[in-house]
């Protein structure tokens, strides 16, 4: 065999060889998986990210690098302190991770036997508790929830006799409902031996009242996830945190990275935890809320959009008329938001992000240039 020539004939062998090797080698549950589709990957351009429920505000920290030759803490204290104190617990009930992404896989990890358990999920819910679980073999039970998004809790009792792990979202993304608290308790009673609740609290900073934090002390077996992506306006700093007793951590922190927590990241959580970080929390948080209720004003006024769930988050999800071509004309516009129609009886369904004043306003002009001018053609 007459040796290649230039580096593209090299490359093209190499790719070659590579493709049979993740052929031979990639495990079969990995081989039918996708890469995970963030908007950052479906989109280059836009101006107004209105897709992925972050918050409009950029907020500035200060760093000191002093350290950064070093190796960071696994669960840097002040991190863990501050956050145990703004959530009303011992600092023994939190773990710090990479993102409640990293909460959810670290339960996964810690819990189900891959090739063998199971987690529940209700949909239409958050995709990464499936993919999450996908991605370590562990199977996958679906009980959708019922008419108006309530939780079916007989359902789950009556058709999951030893799921491990049972998801949760409240508020439920992208519905933004809530979970009824009977429900809940009815949930945590019935495998109070037997399986883990893990309730998704990703959102709580806009419905705060409706939290279960107080139950953690009396269930055993109630985990709840939280972040900073959302409210705290940190989505690109990746930290999230896992609620529980002090065994369930424990075990969590047996399959958790070594270093999950940069210390740049450290710093800047530690500052967003702390009194001025939380009061400006509270300040975006009450901006959104109010920029949220414009946002309703003005889409209940118009006959082609019919809001959908609730408004317990900093989003909305609506049922749009000529759904596709109103997604493209805002996508070509620069505006992004999501689609949600492809989850469980969410057909036509968009979801908006709220934004900030001028982002909102620019979107509104755009839905309603599309249904005078666009879509009327259409
Ligand atoms: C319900 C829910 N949980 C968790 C997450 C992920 O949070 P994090 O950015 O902390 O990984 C999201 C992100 O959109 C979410 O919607």
């Amino acid at each position: 065999m007459s040796e290649p020539r230039t580096m593209s004939e090299k490359i093209a062998i190499r790719n070659e060889q590579a493709q049979s090797l993740v052929d031979t080698l990639t495990c079969s549950f990995v081989q039918t998986l996708k890469p995970y589709e963030s908007a950052r990957r479906l989109y280059s351009g836009g101006q107004d990210w209105l897709n992925a429920n972050e918050s409009p505000f950029s907020n500035p920290f200060e760093l000191d690098d002093s350290s950064f030759n070093r190796y960071p803490s696994c669960q840097p204290d002040t991190v863990v302190e501050r956050y145990a104190d703004y959530a009303g617990l011992e600092k023994e009930q939190v773990l710090v991770s990479r993102g409640a992404d990293e909460g959810i896989e670290c339960l996964i990890r810690a819990f189900c036997e891959p090739g063998k358990d199971n987690i529940v999920i209700c949909p239409p819910t958050y995709g990464m508790y499936a993919i999450s679980a996908e991605t370590f073999n562990v199977q996958v039970t679906k009980v959708p929830l019922l008419e108006g998004f309530a939780l079916d809790a007989d359902s789950i009792i009556a058709q999951c006799e030893s799921p491990k792990l049972i998801f949760v979202c409240a508020p439920n993304n992208p519905t933004g409902t809530l979970v009824e608290r009977e429900k809940l308790i009815q949930l945590l009673d019935a495998y109070q031996n037997k399986a883990l609740v893990v309730v998704d609290e990703a959102y709580i900073e806009f419905a705060k009242e409706q939290s279960v934090s107080d139950l953690l002390n009396s269930y055993a077996n109630l985990v709840i996830l939280r972040t900073l992506s959302k409210g705290f306006a940190l989505a690109g700093l990746r930290c999230g945190f896992t609620l529980a007793a002090p065994e369930i951590i424990q075990t969590l922190l047996k399959v958790i990275a070594p270093y999950p927590i940069p210390e740049p990241v450290a710093q800047v959580a530690a500052q967003a935890l702390s009194k001025e970080g939380i009061e400006r929390l509270n300040q975006q948080v009450d901006y959104l809320q109010s920029q949220k209720a414009v946002l309703v004003e003005q889409i209940a006024k118009l006959p082609q959009l019919n809001l959908v769930g609730d408004l317990y988050a900093n989003f909305i999800l609506m049922r749009a008329t000529q759904k596709q071509a109103l997604m493209d004309y805002l996508v070509s516009q620069g505006t992004l938001i999501r689609d949600q129609s492809k989850q469980l009886n969410l057909d036509d369904c968009l979801r908006i992000s709220i934004g900030n004043e001028e982002q909102n306003k620019r979107l509104m002009s755009l839905i309603n240039q599309f249904y005078e001018n666009v879509g009327a053609l259409t």
